[in-house]
């Protein structure tokens, strides 16, 4: 596709969006009041940069937003497929709307996200739940505008799911759920096929955005207000790989904390296998780069390492965890594992459970291993049966607790900088972040929000801690 095919497939867009204005102000007409939409996401981080991108559409449209789905006249449910309970959290959700919708006919239930881009889950709701009106899967988020004024023009039901992703939605309008952080994508899809893992399926492959996008990008977001920027993709230590002119996530993010005004830069997710000595260095450099690793380890064995495709062993992982340690020597390290891999023996559990202590993780995401259709490990035998799976979960659950608060507890007394992100529920008090991602909580009001200021980290309660903003 040339630059200027592209472009009028983006304008294309935008016309369906002034459509789109036309056929919302008729219908509030109608009603005498403004239409509402409610946009909910399940999963991960991209899937909430993609739900800001749908709520950013909406709002251009004329909708208003709404937090409960139930009064809604347009709901959308960004879904994710990763483990089972995923999607079974979707469906359940899906049949309480439907009682909803039953009272209110006039409702418009959308589905979008990872769920549909796999056939037996299109299917099923096809024939259990009729009642969805439209169904557009990961490849095709942009053409939103489009099946929107399709779903809301035409009696019937809308389904358009597309087997790669052609068209991004970057330059189409998008709300942040914040206005001092963004995510942004650098880059979509994985390559890796972990023999667990459903995403490389319904993501498809890696692509790369060109650099200067994402910087321009950037910029624009420092310009808007943000002082935070996570830079986004399933593996980001492989950026770069599929440009026509090669370049590397750790060039990247040398550019990007050139940007004036930029004061926090995160990025997730590391793939262990793609991590650079290049990327030390510029961690270590850069001080706007948070000292905060997410270096999804999985399992601590090497036997299970193999057969889930990881390409790295635990030796290679805890040499990556000590050159990072060595370079950045407070950095915070998270994780995610999964616990009942198919032929998982109790000596493979307990090694994960000896990497816990021997890195000294400051949290980690545990899953139980989910059974994925499609997926390698799906058809290995040995399927660790349920009820030792549960245990090992429980036994992860106290061996990570215990060694993260012990971890969080190393800077206690120290003055460190919090960027403060929302009120507490409990009256007088707000929560941010330190650059190594630990909450805290201390007391203030909503103007802080959004502001770095020196916080006295006063006491740690396990995971978090309750601080004092330091007057200066
Ligand atoms: N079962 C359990 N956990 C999974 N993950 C990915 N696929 C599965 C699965 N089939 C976990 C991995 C990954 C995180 C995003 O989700 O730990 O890092
Ligand atoms: Fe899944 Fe592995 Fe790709 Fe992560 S790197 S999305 S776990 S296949």
């Amino acid at each position: 596709m040339t630059d200027q095919e592209y472009n009028a497939k983006i304008e294309e867009q935008w016309r369906y969006i002034e459509e789109l204005k036309l056929l919302v102000s008729e219908r509030s007409t109608l009603l005498g009041r403004p239409l509402v939409s409610s946009v909910v996401t399940f999963g991960c981080q991209m899937n909430a940069r993609d739900s800001e991108k749908l709520r950013g559409i909406l709002d251009a449209a004329g909708f208003r937003d709404t937090e409960n789905e139930d009064e809604a006249d347009l709901v959308i449910y960004n879904t994710c497929t990763v483990r089972d309970n995923a999607d079974q959290h979707v469906y359940g959700r899906l049949g309480h709307l439907n009682a909803v919708r039953k009272k209110r006919p006039s409702m418009i239930i959308g589905l979008c996200g990872c769920m549909m881009q796999e056939d037996h889950v299109v299917a099923k709701i096809k024939k259990s739940y009729p009642f969805v009106n439209l169904m557009f899967g990961t490849h095709n988020l942009y053409a939103f505008p489009e099946l929107l004024v399709r779903t809301l023009s035409e009696d019937k039901r809308v389904i358009d799911i597309r087997q790669e992703t052609k068209i991004f939605p970057e330059s189409l309008p998008v709300r942040r759920k914040h206005f001092f952080k963004s995510g942004v994508n650098i880059m979509y899809g994985c390559n890796n096929f972990c023999s667990y893992c459903i995403v490389p399926y319904v993501r498809g492959r890696e692509i790369s955005r060109a650099p200067e996008e994402i910087l321009d990008e950037v910029r624009r977001l420092v310009a808007d207000g943000c002082v935070e920027i996570m830079l986004l993709g399933q593996n980001v230590n492989s950026y770069g790989k599929t440009l026509p002119e090669k370049t590397s996530f750790a060039e990247l993010l040398r550019e990007v904390c050139k940007i004036e005004g930029l004061q926090r830069l995160r990025f997730m997710t590391s793939h262990p296998k793609d991590l650079s000595d290049e990327l030390i260095e510029v961690m270590a450099e850069n001080p706007i780069i948070c000292p905060h690793m997410h270096l999804p380890v999985q399992s601590g064995s090497d036997e299970i390492l193999k057969k889930m495709n990881r390409h790295y062993d635990r030796a290679k992982y805890l040499d990556t965890v000590r050159k990072l340690r060595e370079a950045i020597p407070d950095i915070s390290f998270t994780t995610d594992i999964i616990v009942g891999f198919p032929g998982e023996t109790e000596e493979d559990f307990e090694d994960t459970l000896s990497l816990i202590r021997e890195v000294g993780f400051d949290s980690a995401f545990t899953f139980i291993y989910s059974k994925r259709k499609g997926t390698p490990a799906a058809e290995m035998e040995n399927q660790v049966p349920e009820e030792v799976v549960k245990r090992r979960f429980k036994r992860l659950l106290d061996e990570v607790k215990v060694t993260a608060e012990e971890r969080c507890a190393r800077f206690t007394g120290r003055i460190m900088d919090v960027l403060i992100e929302e009120e507490n529920r409990e009256p007088g008090l707000v929560t941010g972040r330190i650059g190594h991602n630990i909450v805290v909580h201390l007391p203030g009001d909503a103007s802080m929000i959004g502001k770095i200021i020196p916080v006295h980290l006063k006491e740690c309660k396990g995971f978090y801690y309750f601080g004092e903003p330091v007057r200066e």
